[in-house]
């Protein structure tokens, strides 16, 4: 998939910059060109001379370098590749590609170029999550910047949390993405709800679960990595937006069918996300106060539209494979086969959300499959597992669909 490609690295200055060497080894063994460009402060943290010697080309520094200019100037620099990867991207360069500024040769490449720009970002958690990168990053997102991790653990500073500089090979998998565009999927396009919904009381308030998202988010990466044009409609969640998805954050469940709907048409519509069942009537602007007398507030509640049984009856409009998810706490296979007839959508994936099962939240799932014809048994797998065996179902079915 990388073979022939070609790749320009701006290697900025943190103490990831190591993994940067690994980075080009894998690319490199992947047949993909590699054209090193450093800042002054990568150059604290590896040499230029071990970036050349691994990229087998030279590698660049300086913007005002005579002899660059005279062999290849700055701006075709830029233009020479087929993808811009940033690795790792300090909080700095993302502030100054954010802000347009341009004071060296990274930041003039990064202003300069018409390809697509890939960061792997990393920092100090705190840095991370100043509101001045958040703010930068949201920039530079609605730009169409594409994004991959950072990565959450043990930090060089000591510290733990998000900013850790995702793996070489993490990295070559978004570079592949980005590059994939073919695959058993492409050309279609498919719609996934991710996380829970927040449905306010007050300003303040709301009525929500403990859906984390990871199922549906690890759903729309899978398609996106076979190829389809993938839109993902997700709650508030904690986790990073796939590489090469549109995502369309929203909070209530009326707000995700909005969505929903404005997405379509699709081939393929799943719907992991775990829709409140219920909205507050008459949301109240203010803070509700305490009456004093001790008496609650009564909430009134009003059903939420069903986005998964809205879609799966849409007519002419309805995609052609239309997926749910039951969530269960007892008798599961049952509930859910006559769910995906109550719901009349064509495959439902059934699973067991008992608290013991640790499912809400956590990594693992155990799901059955449940069609038309046949209810199958998956074994107990990562989110991640069921995500790819999910995808890989669903090419599966249209290739069928599609030759006979
Ligand atoms: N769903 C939806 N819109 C809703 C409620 C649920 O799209 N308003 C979708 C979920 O994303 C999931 C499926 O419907 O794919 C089933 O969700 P689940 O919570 O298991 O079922 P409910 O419809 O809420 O039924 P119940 O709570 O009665 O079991």
């Amino acid at each position: 998939m990388l073979q022939g490609k070609k790749v320009l690295l701006v290697v900025t200055g943190g103490i990831a910059a190591f993994k940067a060497l690994d980075l080009v080894r894998r690319l490199r063994e992947r047949g993909c060109g590699v054209r090193a460009v450093l800042t002054e402060a990568a150059t604290q943290f590896v040499t230029p001379l071990s970036l050349a010697a691994l990229t087998g080309e030279k590698v660049h520094t300086e913007l005002f370098s005579l002899t660059d200019e005279a062999e290849m100037g700055h701006i075709e620099l830029s233009r020479s590749a087929d993808l811009v990867v940033i690795a790792p991207a300090t909080a700095n360069i993302l502030a100054k590609l954010a802000n347009g500024l341009a004071d060296d040769l990274a930041s003039t490449l990064l202003l300069a170029t018409d390809k697509p720009v890939l960061a792997a970002p990393a920092m100090n958690v705190r840095m991370w999550e100043h509101p001045a990168t958040q703010a930068n990053l949201a920039t530079l997102r609605a730009r169409g910047t594409l994004f991959v991790g950072p990565n959450e653990g043990d930090m060089a500073c000591g510290e733990f949390g998000p900013g850790r500089l995702s793996e070489p090979l993490e990295i070559v998998a978004a570079i592949e993405q980005i590059f994939g565009g073919y695959g058993p999927l492409s050309g279609k396009r498919a719609i996934v709800t991710s996380g829970p919904t927040y449905e306010a009381i007050d300003p303040v308030r709301y009525i929500a679960n403990r859906s984390s998202g990871k199922q549906g988010h690890a759903i729309a990466a899978a398609l996106a990595r076979l190829g389809a044009e993938t839109v993902l409609v997700t709650g508030p969640t904690q986790e990073p937006n796939p590489t090469g998805v549109t995502v369309h954050p929203i909070e209530s469940a009326r707000d995700m069918a909005e969505a929903c709907t404005a997405a379509l048409p699709a081939d393929i519509v799943i719907c992991a996300a775990a829709v409140a069942d219920w909205h507050v009537v008459a949301q109240s602007e203010q803070k509700l106060k305490k009456d004093g007398k001790g008496k609650p507030p009564a909430l009134k509640l009003a059903e939420n539209p069903d986005i998964l049984a809205t879609i799966a009856r849409a007519g002419k409009k309805r995609p052609r494979l239309v997926i749910g998810f039951a969530a269960e706490t007892e008798t599961v296979v049952e509930h859910a086969k006559a769910k995906r007839k109550r719901k009349g959508c064509d495959w439902i994936l059934a699973n067991d959300v008992s608290p013991d099962t640790g499912t809400f939240g956590g990594e693992a799932n155990t799901v059955h499959l449940i069609t038309a014809k046949t209810a199958e048994d998956w074994p107990r797998m990562s989110k991640a597992q069921v995500a790819e065996k999910l995808a890989a179902r669903i090419a599966e079915h249209f290739s069928d669909t599609e030759t006979k």
